[in-house]
């Protein structure tokens, strides 16, 4: 069922002074940029259309925000009036359209569908009290009705007073559209088409403006600089943080949090301080994040514990498993239950069946390994010539003595033992014992050199 709403998102500015190289949208709050979580929020409200006016930096932006939206280009940046001007032939002549900024990432959809109800088909503007309202556009009422919006480098001094001020956020009739846009000018202190002159133009015509405001500032905040991208990331962490301890989880410091994706978790789960998590992350029961651990994409099964300082990326830890302190686990590292991965031990690409231990400095890549067997510190499985990878298989039960190098392609068999420091570079069959070292020489009556005493 089509509601025939429309949604504008502006996204065309530089961002002078987040000085970045990257155009200020795509700057992240929780790990997404702040315009496809604009994005995001106006798609959860079921548009007919969704339509990102950009310009500043549009071929990164559409590098990066993969999202299935029109959009509009505007290659000079008049004002805001302007920049909704360049979507309306994106717009129809029926139906509303709500205003959003693609520098305002927190706004959550009940607060657009408040001022979506307040407005019916006429105007809704979102605005916000505040203590120091220098810079915002204020409020101009008469009567109580909202009349007019002026801007704060237009503003006398008794505007200047005034506290209630514009967010931006705003929905219009489209049967009003374009005949208020066309009659806007420029003539202001900024020189630019004011999206705001729209509040005394739908006065003039007798449609009235509906002010609603926003529950909390962050809602409508907007990010000009660094300091305010921290400080609406630290709200968003916050409330990330209160949703998993109420929801169970044990945050050991919620102020020492990051989530940046989703996370998805059992019972019983512990996280200690500085851990972040990013991207996609399933945790099962009793599942233990040692402090300073940074987790992407990965999925930990029930009662493993993650010590600290430890990487984990694409990859499956089963249950039972022991891993870090300063693990390191790379994409395609698939671990079934019971498996202990120490520290300094890094595994890419290889699957490590149940109960298998490689407690230190081991590095395990492109490898099949069965169950029960131990890697003796040091070990390394050579699976690059430089120009290929190769693969190691490695069966059940086996040792490998300290200080191997394993040289791929090899195919170890079950229960093989191999020696401490051998280069095995040749198949092992099952059982055996190989060893890959010269043998050690003893000189006898040799006399070693001696400082003439003083
Ligand atoms: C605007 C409002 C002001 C409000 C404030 C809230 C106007 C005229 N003023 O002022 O009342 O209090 O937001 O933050 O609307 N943009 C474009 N193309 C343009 C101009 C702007 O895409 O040609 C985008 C910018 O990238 C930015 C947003 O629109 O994300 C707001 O524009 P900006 O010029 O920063 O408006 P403010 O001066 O903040
Ligand atoms: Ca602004």
């Amino acid at each position: 069922m089509t509601q025939n709403l429309h949604i504008v998102i502006l996204a065309a500015g530089k961002g002078t002074r987040m000085y970045s190289k990257m155009p200020k949208v795509l700057h992240e709050i929780g790990g997404k940029p702040m315009v496809a979580r604009v994005i995001d929020t106006a798609a959860e409200l079921n548009p007919d259309s969704i339509c990102v006016v950009i310009g500043h930096g549009k071929e990164q932006v559409l590098e990066k925000v993969k999202r299935d939206v029109v959009w509009v280009e505007q290659t000079e940046q008049l004002g805001t009036g302007h920049a909704v001007k360049t979507a309306l032939p994106h717009l129809p002549e029926e139906g509303r359209t709500l205003v959003l900024y693609g520098d305002v990432p927190l706004t959550d959809t009940a607060t657009l569908q408040a001022l979506l109800d307040a407005a019916g088909s006429e105007v809704g503007l979102l605005t916000d009290v505040l203590d120091n309202p220098t810079g915002y556009g204020r409020i101009i009422r008469e009567g109580g009705k909202v009349v007019a919006i002026v801007e704060e480098k237009d503003a006398d001094a008794a505007q200047k007073a005034v506290k209630e001020t514009n967010t931006g956020i705003l929905v219009l009739p489209n049967a009003k559209l374009a005949g208020w846009l066309n009659s806007l000018s420029s003539n202001n202190a900024q020189g630019e088409y004011y999206l705001t002159d729209l509040i005394a133009l739908a006065n003039a015509d007798g449609i009235a403006v509906h002010p609603v405001q926003v529950r909390a500032s962050h809602l409508a905040a907007g990010v000009n600089n660094k300091v305010q991208l921290a400080e609406l990331e630290r709200i968003f962490q916050t409330e990330q943080a209160q949703a998993l301890l109420k929801a169970g989880v044990t945050l050991r410091d919620p102020a020492r949090f990051d989530l940046r994706g989703r996370l998805k978790h059992g019972q019983d789960v512990v996280i200690d301080v500085n851990v972040v998590i990013e991207g996609d992350v399933e945790i099962g029961d009793d599942v233990e994040i040692g402090a300073n651990c940074v987790i992407k994409n990965a999925k930990i099964a029930s009662g493993s514990k993650i010590a600290p300082f430890s990487s984990l990326e694409d990859c499956e830890v089963g249950e039972n498993n022991v891993i870090g302190p300063y693990a390191r686990l790379r994409p395609q590292a698939k671990l079934a239950a019971d498996v202990h991965i120490g520290n300094f031990v890094e595994v890419k690409n290889a699957s490590i069946g149940a109960g298998t231990k490689a407690n230190h400095l081991t590095y395990i890549g492109d490898a099949e390994v069965g169950s029960k067997t131990n890697f003796g510190a040091g070990t390394i499985i050579a699976n690059y010539d430089g120009v290929n990878k190769h693969k190691t298989v490695i069966g059940d039960e086996v040792r490998i003595g300290s200080n191997s190098v394993l040289v791929a392609p090899v195919v170890i068999g079950n229960r093989v033992t191999t020696g401490a420091g051998s280069a095995i570079n040749k198949n092992v069959a099952d059982g055996r014992l190989a060893i890959a070292r010269a043998r050690q020489t003893v000189i006898e009556g040799w006399v070693r050199p001696e400082k003439p005493a003083k």
